[in-house]
């Protein structure tokens, strides 16, 4: 089952409850939340404070992002903050699996991401130990670039390992995922679009999702 998980920094923040309902209303039930420092990435988010907010908002998934130098500073109050799924990045932990440990410890399912520099074959071996591979489809930072297609060879290549390995892990896209890349994306194997700019311009959200869910299914089956 493909789902899509709504990336609320494109979001009108002036108007954060009614966005995140009219996500729930439209069949959303997992919200990604990117969360930058200024340092990992050359831009700065918002911070557990707001990951509370929108934990009162919602019964939904939050699946938080970690661009941070250093993520395991924060993943106390990330999970304290309502967090299910913590994700960090590969290219800040070339060692990752005691990061796992430690988020799994704490309660919360462990990703686990790459860039668009950074080669799957690098995460395959650390697939065992996380629930979520999120492949970034943009150099991370801001939303509403364009989508960088050497994401698709990536996620085939992380399926065909976790179906050979029979691993329960699930992929993850990130970055210029829109209506017209969904259903290849998920044909390559992704099972979550995450989306952000090309979610929240929607003005029938719920028309967006089901149509993106037919095509996804079509290409799918
Ligand atoms: C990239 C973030 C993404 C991004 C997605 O810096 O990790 O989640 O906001 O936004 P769109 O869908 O607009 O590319
Ligand atoms: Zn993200």
């Amino acid at each position: 089952m493909i789902q899509i998980a709504p990336s609320v920094l494109g979001a009108d923040f002036a108007r954060l409850g009614e966005e995140i309902t009219s996500a729930e209303q439209a069949g959303v039930r997992l919200f990604h939340l990117d969360i930058m420092d200024g340092h990992f990435v050359p831009n700065i988010s918002f911070g557990p404070g707001v990951v509370k907010t929108i934990d009162k908002l919602t019964g939904c998934t939050l699946d938080v992002h970690l661009m941070l130098s250093e993520p395991e500073r924060y993943f106390e109050a990330f999970v304290a903050a309502g967090a299910d799924i913590i994700t960090f990045h590969l290219e800040v932990h070339p060692d990752p699996v005691p990061y796992a440990e430690q988020l799994h410890q704490l309660g919360v399912k462990a990703g686990i991401s790459i860039n668009p520099d950074m080669p799957v074959e690098r995460v395959l071996p650390y697939l065992g130990h996380f629930d979520y591979l999120l492949v970034m489809s943009v150099f991370p930072g801001f939303g509403g670039q364009a989508f960088i297609p050497s994401a698709l060879g990536k996620i085939a290549t992380a399926r065909a390992y976790i179906d050979d390995n029979k691993l329960p892990t699930l992929i993850e896209v990130d970055g210029g995922v829109d209506g017209s890349n969904a259903a290849e994306l998920a044909h390559h194997g992704a099972d979550i679009l995450v989306m952000g700019t090309a979610f929240f311009r929607q003005a029938d959200r719920k028309l967006f999702v089901e149509t993106v869910m037919q095509r996804v299914q079509q290409r799918h089956e």
